[in-house]
């Protein structure tokens, strides 16, 4: 009898365990892509993935679904460790019902993440679905309403990655955009509100289902997600790699490793980076490379806003996040989407507890009438009021330009950078040297008899004078002009300083950034 028991459990795990079938399998896999248990084991430590709710079953009776049996419901939901560490995860199972979501799958992921908020663990969500499931009406609605409520709770708590590794498609989207970081799949992931079908009834648009909501529209031009790979498997390592830079949560401080790099590495290439012609770039990835432990950074959305670089580095074996000018793209200016960039950025290491370095080389915020039109105020503001909030070590280095606004929200001392480094190549103002001449000396510039001899001679007299960082140093805006092939010493000691750092804002409900 016992037998028997055993056997029937048994049985039943294994029709749970093969999803929607060998057929659907077998066509999951011609699409490029792995199965939800596939997935779960490249991402959990062997053998370490524990399955809960695997009997679930949908409760619709509705347009067919009374005799419709749904293996594990659709989605494979549990824990496990990853490099050690407890993570809680969900897999939409596309094999079955499509991974359509109804009120018992959303059920099943509620709970996972409701334990993962409660134990203080990530949570990785993997999407590969057609959405709500139709047969569960208004069901299927508020189990999407329950997902969304819960990422928000859950936010600036528990670091929450999402992956989408196929379609996820109308509201479902949702989800991960309220979350931490996105993770797309190239050609086989896509994520859009109305698919192209609904866009040509409406808009008469013709569109492909890539072009509107692939893996590199959503890392180049919306700017949705934060990571593309060219493959699951890639990716599912990456995803383990992020993980390394996190704390489990906003309690914990970030993972320390054994750093095996040298702390007071010289990096003479550094002396000679800067271009002696201050309109001429360079590649500050190069410096972000040179300073970090092993070389090792990690980019976050290297394809969007690429004139600001966001993404991790460890210095002496502490994850730091990056926040960069690029002066390879558009100079390095800040525009619309690099303050969303780097207003998300700093917002998520202030989460998450992670200090702050901030690189600088910015001539001032694009100027246009797109730019002032598109809300270039309310989204550069974002720069401002992220670095203001962020309580989180924050140490400055001004690697070369730091004009007017921009030299504020680049997280300047007011700003409260708690460490203000310049090298001997930075250029500190109120604006950059030509713009200022022409003002400032409109009058005898209009009245020489030379006027482009009288104008070079007084952008001259004005770069002597400011274009360069000890005007900001003699007040104590800039703590310190280094050596800049001493910089990774200077750093690591700067934020090995810091660590103890305590800062605590006024109580509220919570601020009003300005979105
Ligand atoms: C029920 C669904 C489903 C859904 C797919 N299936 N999506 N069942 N509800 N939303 C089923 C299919 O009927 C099929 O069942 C199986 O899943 C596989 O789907 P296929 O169409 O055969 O796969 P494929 O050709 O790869 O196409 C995938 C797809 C397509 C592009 C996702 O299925 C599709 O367009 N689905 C509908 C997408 C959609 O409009 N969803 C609703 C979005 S609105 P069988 O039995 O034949 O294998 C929404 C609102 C959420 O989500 C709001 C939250 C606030």
């Amino acid at each position: 009898m016992a037998t028997d028991k055993i056997r029937e459990l048994q049985d039943l795990r294994q029709t749970v365990s093969q999803g929607g079938g060998e057929k659907r399998i077998k066509r999951q896999h011609e699409a490029g892509k792995l199965t939800a248990r596939e997935r779960l084991a490249l991402l959990f430590d062997e053998n370490s993935f524990v399955e809960i709710d695997a009997f679930v079953k949908h409760r619709c009776t509705e347009l067919g679904m009374k005799d419709v049996e749904a293996p594990g419901e659709g989605v494979v939901t549990g824990y496990g460790t990853v490099d050690g560490k407890l993570v809680y995860a969900f897999a939409q199972d596309f094999t079955v019902i499509g991974g359509s979501l109804g009120e018992m799958h959303a059920k099943k992921i509620c709970k996972v993440m409701d334990m993962a908020l409660k134990m203080g663990a990530p949570l990785v969500g993997i999407n590969d679905s057609g959405g709500a499931r139709i047969q569960e009406g208004v069901d299927a609605l508020s189990g999407y309403g329950n997902i969304f409520y819960r990422n928000t709770i859950a936010s600036g708590v528990i670091p929450q990655i999402s992956v989408v590794m196929g379609p996820c498609a109308g509201g479902a989207v949702y989800s991960p955009a309220l979350t931490d970081f996105v993770f797309m799949v190239d050609k086989t992931s896509q994520m859009f509100i109305t698919g192209p079908q609904v866009i040509k009834a409406v808009t008469g648009e013709d569109v492909t289902f890539e072009e509107l909501g692939g893996a590199m529209t959503h890392n180049q031009i919306s700017g949705v997600a934060h990571f593309i790979n060219d493959n699951e498997e890639e990716c599912i390592n990456e995803i383990k790699r992020l993980l390394s830079f996190l704390p489990s949560n906003n309690m914990e401080g970030v993972p320390v490793f054994e750093c095996d790099d040298d702390l007071n590495r010289i990096e003479d290439m550094l002396n000679e980076i800067v271009p002696d012609n201050p309109n001429k770039a360079y590649d500050m990835k190069e410096v972000i490379r040179a300073i970090a432990d092993n070389g090792d950074f990690m980019e976050v959305q290297p394809y969007y806003a690429m004139n600001i670089i966001t993404g991790f580095v460890r210095l002496n074996g502490k994850s730091i996040g990056i926040i960069a000018n690029q002066p390879k793209v558009l100079a390095g200016c800040l525009d619309i989407n690099a303050s969303d960039k780097g207003g998300r950025f700093i917002r998520t290491c202030d989460a998450f507890n992670i200090p702050v370095l901030t690189l600088v080389d910015v001539p001032g915020f694009l100027p246009g009438t797109n730019q002032e039109h598109g809300g270039i105020i309310r989204h550069g503001a974002k720069m401002l009021y992220a670095y203001s909030e962020a309580t989180v070590p924050k140490v400055t280095l001004i690697v070369r330009k730091s004009y007017g606004g921009a030299y504020l929200a680049m997280c300047s001392r007011d700003m409260g950078a708690d460490q203000v480094f310049a090298w001997p190549t930075a250029e500190i103002a109120v604006m950059g040297p030509d713009g200022a001449a022409n003002i400032i000396f409109k009058k005898e510039i209009e009245s020489a008899d030379d006027p482009v001899a009288v104008r070079n001679e007084k952008i001259q007299e004005y770069k002597d004078k400011f274009a360069n960082p000890y005007v900001a140093a003699e007040r104590g805006y800039v703590d310190d002009v280094i050596e800049p092939a001493l910089t990774r010493q200077r750093l690591i000691s700067a934020f090995d300083m810091l660590e103890s750092k305590r800062e605590t804002r006024p109580m509220k409900k919570h601020g009003n950034l300005p979105v």
